[in-house]
């Protein structure tokens, strides 16, 4: 071994500096970025840009899954239950067997129009492209009463939030999360939803009345869905809070800068 010189090892920290740094020499809307700063420094940054980086890149696929689906889908189901609709119409109402068959036919059509259209908010809400995050968040929130039978409040600005596309969708998943958590562990009777534009942030907030979140489910390193929520909202400079009291709800608030 003598008058060898062993490589030194690659600490892991290393390691994912050198493969970020590969992968956003690959990107180019990064690059351009992050040309002239390829010091110790910038690493902090680096592994931002391309964590929102990916964040973008994900949302895009999940776009372009959304509307595969509902092209290739949507209009097929649609066609089916206007079809089973028509041949109820038409059938003698004698035949009974027939005409409950038929019922029970177009009553699954409609749960999986239904199912589709919880998919192709999940993926990618279209309503955000539409008509912007206000009434994106404003649906969501009826529609997650409507399904749950939780009585649903929503405050919002007056005027539709200008906010750039991935940043708009960053919040609208912490309201998903949000409202599923609520579903699933609350047993809440009223949700409150308040966006609010202070300054140069919007700041979201959403209450339940429920059990009340537990201190160690909030530390916990499993809790992905809030480890996501608070990862989105820090990928763009914004805070991310969760508090509970036992048996008098949960509270989630997120403030998060515009620009
Ligand atoms: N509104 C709430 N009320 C009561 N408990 C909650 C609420 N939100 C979250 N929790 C608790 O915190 C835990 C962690 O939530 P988190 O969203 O991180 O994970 P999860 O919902 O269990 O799984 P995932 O979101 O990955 O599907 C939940 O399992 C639940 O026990
Ligand atoms: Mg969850």
């Amino acid at each position: 071994m003598q008058g060898q010189t062993m490589a030194p090892p690659l600490s892991l920290r290393r390691l994912l500096r050198v493969v970020l740094a590969w992968f956003v020499a690959a990107s180019p809307g990064v690059t351009t970025a992050m040309a002239g700063d390829p010091g110790e420094a910038a690493s902090g940054d680096l592994q931002r840009k391309f964590a929102v980086h990916v964040q973008c890149a994900t949302e895009r696929e999940r776009t372009a899954l959304a509307r595969e689906l509902h092209d290739e889908f949507g209009s097929v189901f649609t066609a089916l239950s206007l079809d089973c609709t028509h041949v109820i119409r038409t059938l003698p109402p004698e035949n009974t067997a027939a005409h409950e068959r038929l019922s029970e036919m177009n009553e699954l059509i409609e749960q999986a129009l239904n199912s589709m259209e919880r998919l192709l908010t999940d993926l990618r809400p279209q309503v955000l492209d539409d008509l912007g995050l206000r009434s994106a968040i404003e649906s969501e929130v009826r529609a997650f009463g409507k399904r749950t039978g939780i009585a649903c409040t929503i405050r919002a600005p007056e005027e539709e939030v200008a906010l750039a596309p991935e940043r708009a969708a960053a919040l609208f998943r912490v309201v998903q999360e949000s409202l599923t958590n609520v579903a699933r562990y609350a047993g809440a009777s009223c949700v409150q939803v308040v966006l609010r534009r202070i300054d140069a942030n919007l700041s979201l907030e959403v209450r339940d009345d429920g059990r009340g979140i537990e201190p160690d489910k909030i530390a916990d390193p499993n809790s992905y869905g809030i480890l996501g929520m608070r990862e989105r909202m820090q990928l763009f400079g914004g805070r991310f809070e969760i508090e509970g009291s036992p048996g008098r709800g949960t509270r989630v608030h997120v403030t998060l800068p515009m620009g």
